[in-house]
């Protein structure tokens, strides 16, 4: 097939498989929920059956120094990566997202697969910084996304104030689904504002009953048999937001613009059953995607797919990996023989896999929404797009400005070699970032966690043989550099050879000492453009 050949489009069985697809992720600032709601989902998909069965991309705190443990239980989430069960005739796939912050480039990764989020906000801390971070990258994707405010059997903060926050600081407009009647010690439970019904507090941890009681509306006398003097207060706060809040329109959900709020007590599975009743009424099944050349339908007849995630084996003795490959459009069936674009040859894969909860299946076929696990003796790297022929790259997985840099140094010399190729595995895997300096022939590393230098070390010595130390750079961001004409780049870049190199596809970053040095370089240079993502067109992955 040539770029130019029109795709085909037929309805078929496949139609409704895309169409019943619901792919999404939960994202929070650690310790704020998000294991806990992922498990209480599962329950009620039916996947799991007890609390604590689920094994996910949680990093235990004890944990937090010895990088060898994390990256056993990272090991362990592999099977975690993506769960998927049924619901109500769909099929979700929820996608894990490691919460540890060392591992937010991974979670970057996973959102460009996702089509839609969930954010936990823990209603005593309101809005933390990583969550404001993975927000950012959800509104340049334009990512629809639903809030569920955790927590409420705690003493928390006032709902109003934190629906103030969210709006403010993840910039979105929000609109509550529910509102809570009081919290912690007085919290009786949650008013449905769509439905009228009131939905009183029992701590159930292990159970998913959920029962609702049905209320005329507001003034039915029901609820004060059942709230007593809180009753009052309800009423005024909902005739508050009322006034303040427009109506929940789900094109603007849709369009990443307007966000749904619950609020309930994930632990206590109370507000669980509404979050995920709404999400499956509105969250968006698999949505067209942009590939460099077009866009791309989910009911296009033809294959493709694109590489989020590399998750290497932890066997040093092995050094095959697992690519999770999206499907985006047309099926995928085992033992079909298959694009790799980037490398322009044909692999086929015998034992792709799926994943369900805990267990690990191979699979035959996946549609658009699905993610599967192909086995990787190192064909792959993070962005690769497999396809039926066609040449196309999907857009949208863009690296992010690291926050920590050292340069490497060998200390075998007989090893450069491996060393070399092991970074550049490593860099390809996602685990970091390489940036090749002309100047002094520098290799330097990125990365958004100090945690990632021992893994990166660990890993050179024990797979490729290489010994390395780290000689830490003062460098405080790294931007991508353009310009319109050539001679403006060229101007800029004179006598900064030490601050700029390239990352590992070859484009120019600049290297700034300091907040104040990347303002002046900003303000001094108008005609050239920095780009705190590698990704310098702004397009969203998703339309
Ligand atoms: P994370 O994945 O976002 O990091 O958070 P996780 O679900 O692990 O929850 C962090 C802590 O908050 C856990 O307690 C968990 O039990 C608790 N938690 C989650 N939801 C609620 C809730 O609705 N109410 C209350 N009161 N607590 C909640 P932990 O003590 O750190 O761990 P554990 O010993 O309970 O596993």
């Amino acid at each position: 097939m040539t770029n130019t050949a029109k795709p085909i489009i037929r309805a078929s069985f496949s139609d409704l498989e895309i169409g019943r697809r619901r792919t999404f992720g939960i994202i929070s600032h650690p310790d704020a929920g998000k294991t806990t709601l992922t498990e209480k989902l599962l329950l009620f998909g039916g996947a799991i059956h007890v609390a604590g069965a689920v094994k996910s991309n949680k990093i235990r705190k004890t944990a937090t120094s010895d990088f060898m443990e994390i990256e056993r239980q990272r090991g362990i989430s592999v099977a975690t990566s993506v769960m998927g069960f049924d619901y109500k005739a769909l099929r979700i796939n929820l996608l894990d997202t490691p919460g540890h912050k060392d591992f937010a480039e991974d979670t970057f990764r996973t959102l460009t697969a996702v089509d839609s989020v969930i954010v936990v906000i823990d209603s005593a801390k309101g809005v933390e910084s990583q969550t404001i971070k993975l927000m950012e990258v959800c509104r340049m994707r334009q990512t629809p996304v639903l809030v569920f405010v955790n927590k409420l059997d705690r003493e928390g903060r006032d709902p109003i104030e934190l629906l103030d926050e969210i709006e403010q600081t993840l910039q979105i407009d929000v609109r509550p689904m529910s509102w809570p009647i009081g919290m912690g010690a007085t919290f009786k439970g949650v008013y449905n504002l769509h439905e009228n019904s009131l939905h009183l507090f029992r701590p159930m941890r292990q159970t998913v009953a959920e029962d609702g009681i049905s209320v005329r509306d507001l003034s039915d006398p029901l609820l004060d048999n059942h709230l007593g003097g809180q009753a009052i207060r309800l009423r005024k706060d909902v005739e508050l937001l009322e006034g303040v809040y427009t109506t929940f329109d789900t094109e603007r959900y849709l369009e990443g613009s307007l966000a749904p709020v619950f609020f309930g007590s994930a632990l206590n599975n109370f507000g669980v059953r509404e979050l995920l009743d709404t999400f499956v009424a509105i969250a968006p099944s698999p949505r067209q995607r942009y590939a460099d050349q077009r866009v791309v339908s989910p009911y296009e007849e033809g294959f493709s797919g694109f590489v989020f995630k590399i998750h290497a084996n932890l066997d040093p003795r092995h050094r095959d990996r697992i690519a999770f490959l999206r499907v985006c459009s047309g099926r995928f069936d085992r033992n079909k023989f298959y694009h790799h674009v980037r490398q322009g040859k044909s692999l086929r894969f015998r034992t792709p896999a799926s994943f369900m909860a805990q267990e690990k299946t191979l699979i035959e076929e996946a549609y658009p929404g699905d993610v599967i696990g192909l086995y990787d003796t190192g064909n792959f790297k993070i962005g690769d797009t497999l396809t039926e022929g066609e040449a196309i790259m999907f857009k949208g997985i863009p690296s992010f400005s690291p926050e920590i840099f050292r340069q490497v140094v060998n200390i075998d010399p007989m090893k450069s070699k491996q060393l070399e190729s092991g970074i550049r595995q490593l860099s390809d895997e996602g685990v970091a970032q390489l940036f090749i300096q002309e100047y002094g022939n520098r290799r330097i590393i990125g990365t958004v966690g100090a945690l990632q230098f021992d893994v990166i070390q660990y890993r050179l010595e024990h797979e490729y043989g290489a010994l390395c130390r780290f000689e830490p750079l003062p460098f405080y961001k790294a931007a991508w550099i353009t310009a319109k004409d050539s001679r403006e780049l060229e101007a800029f870049c004179k006598y900064k050879s030490d601050r700029l190199a390239q990352d590992k596809d070859g484009n120019l970053v600049f290297f700034a000492e300091s907040n104040w040095n990347l303002q002046r370089a900003i303000e001094d240079n108008p005609k050239i453009i920095f780009s705190f993502s590698s990704e310098f067109m702004q397009i969203p992955l998703t339309v």
